[in-house]
């Protein structure tokens, strides 16, 4: 990498990740891609065995649309994820899909995971930062005002949320 940071030379995917893998490219033909007609599923993973699935939700004012990692992290922490090991992004036609920017410094937020893509044709898996070497951070919050965001507890706020799934 030319930013200078740690970069991991390829590995095979583990089981964990070609299941979470599985579960993205199960949900992509869900999309809302009518402008695109790119359809793409995601799932995201924090806690073991729990994965947190989107789509991507396209509208007709085209800036309103959703990309499905940022669905897939609302649901994550919806069930009360704060620490991602993995993400998964697929497409419905097996077309080569890479988290966007935006969505990788969103994800950056939650931690280093796993990013697990089709590039080049190729099932891959590179760690976040190898992705986006400098995440803006100026404003990520200290130890403590991360402390007071972690979950709450909350009549049916650490259940299972419609988005996510724990057979993985
Ligand atoms: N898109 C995603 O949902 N994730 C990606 O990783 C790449 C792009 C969506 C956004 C838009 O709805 C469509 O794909 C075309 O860019």
């Amino acid at each position: 990498m030319s930013a200078g940071r740690r970069s991991s030379p390829a590995r095979p995917l583990t089981a964990a990740e070609r299941r979470l893998f599985a579960a993205a490219e199960s949900v992509a033909a869900n999309a809302y891609a009518p402008y695109s007609g790119f359809r793409v599923g995601a799932a995201v993973t924090g806690r073991p065995g729990r994965a947190h699935l989107g789509v991507n939700v396209e509208n007709a004012s085209l800036p309103a649309g959703l990309c499905a990692e940022r669905v897939a992290l609302g649901a994550a922490v919806v069930a009360g994820e704060r620490e991602l090991t993995a993400v998964a992004v697929a497409t419905a036609d097996g077309r080569d899909a890479v988290p966007c920017g935006a969505c990788l410094q969103a994800l950056a937020e939650f931690g280093d995971p796993a990013v697990v893509c089709r590039l080049g044709g190729e099932l891959r898996v590179l760690a976040l930062h190898e992705l986006l070497t400098s995440p803006f951070a100026a404003l990520a919050p200290t130890d403590a005002d991360a402390a007071r965001q972690a979950p709450q507890r909350t009549a049916g706020g650490e259940g299972l949320s419609p988005g996510s799934r724990d057979e993985l």
